[in-house]
Order: C-alpha cells, then sequence, then structure tokens
C-alpha cells in the first residue's frame, strides 16, 4: 500500500455517480459507483513534490463476472489504455490493480474512465 490515499469519495467522478457504502469491505466513507455507461471515470488530484515515475494502486470491487477496462490517463494523456478490472467474485471483495505512472511536480490528475458500457468497477481508493 502506498504512503498517501485519496479516498474516491473526495475525488471528482461523473455526474450521476453515487457515493454508496452498502458493500462492505472499502476504506474511508464509501466508494464511488459510476453510471453504468462508456466514459464513466473518477478522477484523483495527485500531488508530487518532484517529477517522475510513481508507482499508484487503485482499490476496486467488481462483483460481476465481467471485466470492466478502464484506460488510466495522467494529465489528459492515456498512459495505460483498457487497463482491466476483472470481476473480483462479489461487491464485498476489493482488489488492487497497481501501476507505475509518470507525474509531474505539483498537482497531477490521475483519471480512470471505463471503455465498455457496464461502466467503471465500484472504486475505494488510490494510493501512492
Ligand atoms: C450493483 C451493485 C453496485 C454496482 C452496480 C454495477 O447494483 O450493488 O454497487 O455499482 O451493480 O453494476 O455497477
Amino acid at each position: 500500500a502506498g504512503a498517501v490515499r485519496y479516498e474516491a469519495e473526495n475525488a471528482t467522478y461523473t455526474a450521476g455517480s453515487t457515493v454508496d457504502s452498502n458493500h462492505g469491505g472499502f476504506s474511508g466513507t464509501g466508494f464511488v459507483n459510476t453510471p453504468n455507461a462508456v466514459g464513466a471515470y473518477v478522477e484523483w488530484k495527485v500531488p508530487a513534490s518532484i517529477a517522475g515515475d510513481a508507482t499508484i494502486t487503485l482499490r476496486y470491487a467488481n462483483g460481476t463476472t465481467t471485466g470492466r477496462p478502464m484506460d488510466l490517463s495522467v494529465n489528459g494523456s492515456v498512459v495505460a489504455p483498457d487497463r482491466a478490472f476483472d470481476g473480483t467474485g462479489a461487491w464485498t471483495t476489493w482488489s488492487d490493480v497497481t501501476l507505475t505512472v509518470p507525474l509531474k511536480a505539483g498537482d497531477n490528475t490521475v483519471r480512470a474512465t471505463a471503455t465498455t458500457a457496464n461502466g467503471a468497477p465500484n472504486l475505494d481508493y488510490l494510493d501512492r
């Protein structure tokens, strides 16, 4: 786990999303449930003191048996297209997707955007 946690419920997200708490095991006060649609996203503001690659972890649950891939972008550029967010077995089972992303010094935006009509999985937090 990273040293700093950014809860999805404190991030920005697609209109129509809800912050839910009906599936346990999440961190913070809840998780973000986006609309089931292409383009549904959660965007975190991630500050960095120096430019360079950073390892981030996205915590999610997908209680379906269908993957919910998302494009991961940093400051508007896709750095990991169609990253897999496979089924976790239950909405109460949370898993990590870890990747390395290039950050600039200062505030960065890290956005996860659904690429299928199923939308995003439920998103709990970003750790770095
Ligand atoms: C269910 C589940 C939600 C989830 C949704 C989905 O309704 O309770 O937490 O977000 O499915 O398919 O996205």
